[in-house]
C-alpha cells in the first residue's frame, strides 16, 4: 500500500462513522476542497470550524428539510428536527433574486447560514456544505469555516447516458444521478432510441420494445469485427422511467429524453417497417448488431410523422418537466432517400432542392410536433444542414468541423458544447488496464487535464453572442460501456473536470489546485463503491468489479 493509498483509506474510514457527542471544534488545518470551485470563497486556514459532534439541527417543517436532511445524512452527518428556527444550527434565508442557482453559505464556529433564491440554490449550498466536512486538530468532525457566494457560469451542465448500445438498470442510473447532483450537474440527457435498440415503451406500438428492443448479437469484447452470437435486449418500463425522473428531480436534475430521427432508426423500422423507406431495392431492416452508422432512416411521410406524434405523446407523459426533447438529427445517411421514389416525390412536392433540405424539412416537421406539446427541440449539429430552424438548440459534437457553431450563433440560436475532442467520455483517458473489457471506442488520450483546459465559448464567438452558449455536456456512448463499473471508470475523474468547466468562471480555474481537490473526492467515491480511475496509475478503484457485458 502506498502512503497515498494509506492516507486515502484512513480518510474513507474516518468519513464513514456517525458523529457522536463531543467537545466544540478545535482549529482545522485542512483547506476547503469543493468541486466545482465556488466562484467566491473566503476561508482562512487553521480556523475553528462548526463542530459536527452533535450533528446538525434542522428546522422542522421547513420547505426543503427533506432534501437537506437526505444530503446531510448521506454524508454521515446526523440530523435532528427542531421545532423553531432559533434552535436550528442552519439558518435558511430565502431571498428574492432571479438566479435560481445562486446561493450563499456562511460557516462560522457558532452558526451556519444558507441564503438562496430557489430550491436549486438551497440544494447547491448543502452540496457545498457537505464538501466542507473535515477533522479538526483533535480528530473530531467539523465543517471548515468559510464564506461562499456562488452561482454557475453556465446554466446547462450535462451528462448523456446511452441506454441503446448497453442498458444500465434504473437502480444504477439513480446511483449515477445521486453522484452527479453532488457536483452540481443539472441535466441528464437520456439516449433512448438508436439502431441497436429501442428502450422506451409506447403502448400503441408494442413491437418497438418487443422487436426493436432486441438485437440478435453484438460484437465480441476485444474484437469489434467479430459477432458474439448472443442476443442482447431490454427496455425500461414506464414505472421505471417515472421513478428515475422523480428521483432526478428531487436532486435538482432534469432528464432530457432523446428520440432519434431521421437516422439511427433501424430498431424502430425493424419493428414497424412501414415507417422506413420500404420502396427501395433490397429493403431488409434489422436491429443492428454492429456499431457505427447505418443506412436505415425514417421515410419523410405523413404516416411516419403521425407515428412520431404518438411517440412524443408518451415521451411528454413520462418526462413532464423537461423543457426539451432531443430529436437527434445526427449521422442520417441520405442514400435511401436518394433512391426512394416516395422521398423524391415529397422533395418535389415541397420544392426541396436536395436531401439535406429534406432532412431540414423532416426536422422542422418534428419540431412543430414537439412545440405543439409545449416543448422545444435540441438536435445534434447536423440539424443545421439544409437550414437550421431559428428556435432549435444545437448540440455541437463534431469537434473536427471548423467553426461548427458559427452559423447557429450568427443566426441567434442557442447551443450546447459537447465536442468529441473534449467531451466524449467513451474515449480512453490515458493508459488503461489490459483486460479486453477495458476496450474503448477510441484510444485518444482524452485526459482530465484536456477536459479541464476546455473553454465552452467556441472560437470566434463574440462577447455579444456568449449568452447563446447554454453550457456543456459529457457524452457516454455505450458501445464499450457495458455496465455501471465501466461507466464509473470512464466517468471519474473527468466528470469533476466537466463540472468545474461548466460551473466556475474561467479566471478562477487552476489545474494544480483542482488536482488537489480531485484527490479529496476519492474517499467519497470509495464510500459509494465507485470504480473510478486512479489518475496516476490508470488502475480501477474496485479491481474486482465485474465489467463484462
Ligand atoms: C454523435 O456522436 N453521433 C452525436
Amino acid at each position: 500500500m502506498t502512503t497515498k493509498t494509506a492516507t486515502l483509506t484512513a480518510i474513507v474510514i474516518a468519513s464513514q462513522f456517525s458523529f457522536s457527542l463531543a467537545a466544540p471544534s478545535a482549529p482545522i488545518s485542512e483547506s476547503a476542497h469543493i468541486i466545482p470551485l465556488p466562484n467566491q470563497m473566503e476561508s482562512t486556514p487553521d480556523q475553528v470550524g462548526f463542530s459536527l459532534t452533535n450533528g446538525l439541527a434542522i428546522p422542522d417543517g421547513w420547505l426543503f428539510s427533506k432534501q437537506v436532511t437526505r444530503i446531510l445524512s448521506e454524508n454521515g452527518i446526523k440530523t435532528r428536527l427542531v421545532p423553531t428556527e432559533n434552535e436550528a444550527d442552519i439558518q435558511f434565508k430565502q431571498a428574492n433574486g432571479i438566479n435560481k442557482e445562486w446561493y450563499q453559505l456562511q460557516v462560522s464556529p457558532d452558526k451556519i447560514t444558507v441564503s438562496f433564491n430557489a430550491e436549486q440554490g438551497c440544494l447547491y449550498a448543502i452540496q457545498s456544505l457537505v464538501q466542507l466536512i473535515a477533522k479538526d486538530t483533535k480528530g473530531n468532525p467539523a465543517l471548515i469555516a468559510c464564506n461562499i457566494t456562488d452561482q454557475p457560469r453556465f446554466t446547462y451542465r450535462g451528462v448523456m447516458i446511452d441506454s441503446c448500445r448497453h442498458m444500465m438498470s434504473a437502480k444504477d442510473i439513480k446511483k449515477i444521478i445521486n453522484i452527479l447532483s453532488r457536483y452540481k450537474i443539472n441535466t441528464l440527457h437520456w439516449h433512448l432510441t438508436d439502431d441497436q435498440g429501442w428502450r422506451i415503451p409506447v403502448d400503441k406500438y408494442p413491437k418497438l420494445t418487443s422487436i426493436g428492443g432486441l438485437r440478435a448479437q453484438s460484437p465480441v469484447i476485444g474484437d469489434r469485427d467479430k459477432p458474439n452470437g448472443t442476443p442482447y435486449g431490454g427496455f425500461y418500463t414506464k414505472e421505471e422511467i417515472k421513478s428515475v425522473v422523480t428521483y432526478a428531480k428531487e436532486r435538482g436534475i432534469t432528464i432530457i429524453p432523446e428520440i432519434e430521427v431521421p437516422g439511427h432508426a433501424s430498431a424502430a423500422i425493424t419493428a414497424y417497417p412501414e415507417f422506413g423507406n420500404s420502396d427501395i431495392p433490397n429493403y431488409a431492416p434489422k436491429v443492428q448488431e454492429t456499431w457505427g452508422v447505418h443506412p436505415y432512416t425514417f421515410a419523410p411521410t405523413e404516416k411516419t410523422f403521425a407515428f412520431i406524434a404518438d411517440v412524443l405523446d408518451t415521451v411528454c407523459e413520462l418526462f413532464p418537466d423537461s423543457p426539451y426533447i432531443h430529436i437527434g438529427g445526427d449521422e442520417a445517411p441520405k442514400d435511401q432517400w436518394k433512391v426512394s421514389p416516395t422521398a423524391q416525390k415529397i422533395m418535389k412536392d415541397n420544392q426541396l432542392r436536395n436531401e439535406n433540405e429534406l432532412q431540414s424539412y423532416f426536422i422542422r416537421r418534428v419540431e412543430k410536433l414537439v412545440n405543439e406539446r409545449g416543448k422545444k427541440i435540441i438536435g445534434w449539429d447536423e440539424i443545421q444542414e439544409g437550414g437550421l430552424s431559428p428556435t432549435a438548440t444545437m448540440m455541437v459534437w463534431r469537434g473536427w468541423v471548423k467553426n461548427a457553431a458559427a452559423p447557429a450563433l450568427a443566426q441567434g440560436n442557442t447551443i450546447i458544447m459537447t465536442p468529441n475532442s473534449h467531451f466524449y467520455f467513451d474515449y480512453a483517458q490515458g493508459p488503461r488496464p489490459n483486460a479486453p473489457e477495458y476496450e474503448t471506442i477510441n484510444d485518444d488520450q482524452l485526459t482530465w487535464q484536456r477536459v479541464y483546459a476546455y473553454n465552452p465559448i467556441p472560437l470566434g464567438c463574440t462577447p455579444d453572442k456568449e449568452h447563446l452558449v447554454l453550457g456543456c455536456q459529457a457524452n457516454f456512448w455505450a458501445e464499450y460501456i457495458f455496465n455501471l463499473p465501466k461507466w464509473e471508470y470512464m466517468a471519474f475523474p473527468r466528470v469533476f473536470a466537466l463540472a468545474e468547466v461548466a460551473w466556475t468562471q474561467k479566471e478562477k480555474k487552476n489545474a494544480a489546485c483542482f488536482y488537489q481537490r480531485l484527490l479529496k473526492q476519492f474517499p467519497y467515491l470509495d464510500s459509494q463503491k465507485v470504480n473510478y480511475r486512479h489518475p496516476e496509475t490508470g488502475a480501477p478503484a474496485q479491481p474486482n468489479a465485474v465489467i463484462k457485458r
